[in-house]
């Protein structure tokens, strides 16, 4: 397991490209998987979580060219019922979006399927997916009346369902979504805050028989997809760690390019405007997803509340968000993030032990923290918790820190940004 040496303080200066989306990585597999013909994504995200969802999907008897190093993926569709029995377990290591993505399609196949993964993940609850889709049909069995892997799936004969998506989480809301297009009937889910919608536009450019109105989605029986062709967007989750780093540290200047720009994921944009920030956003293209250049110079943040209904528009950046509050002026207050507590690790828990480690003033509460900004961190030996966002953020907090911060564990850190230390090397200036 190994450990990274943040040696602060710095800047980040230059322009950047983050690697491609990881949402819509999995979402152009599985789409891709089920269509009928040939689909071609450039920027494809070769992190573990995605390449994850490609093998589950080869296990399954998916025709899927992929050849490391290019982050080019071309996938020979056969339908909606091209997948065969896996002949062997299917393990989706950290991956949250794989297993309750794959739960979705699952639940529409006439063959049993197990699905494993890394210790992480086998803690995460799944009920809030296996549920609904057990209401639908599927036969689903694991620990805790099937709410942890290992999950063993038997698919088959869906009946639609009405479904209130009261987490607003894109990863149940999408996994109910691939299960209706196997149902008899309606799927209706109803989502008042609304999470990131990239399975929505998938779901609308492939051809599925798919109605948005309003607050309302609903989904019916879908025989054929048609395939699609794209260049992925930047991670805006990624590229989180560089604007905020950017954003918080006075000096910084860095332009980040072809970075997606889908509303549903840039609450973090709106908070840091409201700490004060120096961004400007340009929006290049809008269809399917939106995607454009942001420019961030540094200044001294000022702190700010996020609550509920702002957080599933920020979810992913929360981490790195609370390292900007720890330095903003003022007290910051993040309330209403319970569901931080169930991704990779107890993010709320890892964030707050790691900020007070670099001296912040930090306060664990249920849901959230709260922070009171110092000017300066320094140096200390933190832990990512196993945690990819955890890590990442602790090294952009060194940007702030008079000394070394070493995390330690970032193996974790190829979930989802393998080149994340080579980008953070070729933006920092000392
Ligand atoms: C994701 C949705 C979010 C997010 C995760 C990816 C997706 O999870 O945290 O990293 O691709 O749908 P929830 O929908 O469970 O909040």
């Amino acid at each position: 397991m190994s450990q990274l040496f943040f040696q602060g303080p710095g800047q980040f200066r230059g322009p950047y490209s983050p690697p491609g989306d990881k949402s819509i990585s999995h979402r152009a597999l599985l789409f891709g998987a089920l269509a009928e013909g040939k689909s071609v994504y450039e920027n494809f995200l070769e992190a573990e979580d995605c390449l994850h969802t490609l093998e589950a999907l080869k296990v399954m008897g998916a025709d899927i060219l992929h050849e490391k190093g290019t982050r080019r993926v071309q996938i020979y569709g056969k339908g909606m019922h091209s997948l065969a029995a896996p002949h062997k377990e299917l393990y989706l290591g950290n991956s949250g979006t794989s297993m309750r993505l794959l739960l979705g399609v699952l639940a529409g196949q006439r063959f049993d399927a197990v699905l494993t993964g890394d210790p992480s993940l086998s803690h995460r609850p799944m009920r809030r997916v296996t549920e609904p889709l057990k209401l639908m049909g599927a036969q689903i069995k694991g620990r805790d009346n099937g709410n942890f892997a290992p999950l063993m799936i038997h698919g088959g004969k869906l009946r639609g369902i009405e479904f209130d998506n009261k987490l607003s989480s894109a990863q149940v809301k999408s996994a109910l979504l691939f299960a209706g297009m196997y149902a008899e009937g309606k799927t209706i889910i109803r989502e008042v805050v609304p999470s990131r919608d990239h399975t929505e536009r998938f779901l609308r450019a492939s051809g599925a028989s798919f109605r948005i109105d309003g607050e309302t989605l609903a989904i019916e029986k879908t025989e054929k997809l048609q395939p699609l062709s794209a260049r992925i967007a930047g991670d805006i989750s990624s590229a989180a760690f560089f604007i905020v780093g950017a954003a918080m540290t006075p000096g910084s200047d860095v332009v980040i390019y072809d970075v997606g720009l889908n509303p549903t994921r840039t609450g973090m944009l709106d908070v840091l405007k409201r700490m004060g920030a120096r961004i400007e956003i340009q929006v290049q293209e809008t269809m399917p997803e939106v995607l454009g250049t942001i420019h961030v110079w540094g200044t001294r943040l000022k702190g700010t509340g996020i609550k509920h209904s702002e957080i599933p528009s920020l979810i992913d950046e929360l981490p790195v968000l609370m390292v900007a509050m720890a330095l903003a002026e003022g007290e910051s207050l993040l309330s209403g993030a319970s569901e931080l507590r169930v991704k990779e690790t107890d993010r709320i828990h890892s964030m707050v032990q790691n900020l007070k480690a670099i001296g912040a003033s930090v306060e664990e509460l249920p849901d959230g923290s709260l922070i009171r900004g110092v000017e300066v961190f320094h140096g200390a030996e933190v832990d990512s918790f196993g945690d990819h966002r955890t890590a990442m953020s602790m090294g952009v907090a060194s940007l702030a820190a008079r000394g070394t911060i070493v995390v330690k564990n970032t193996d974790c850190i190829a979930t989802s940004y393998p080149s994340f230390l080579d980008d953070y090397h070729h933006l920092l200036k000392s």
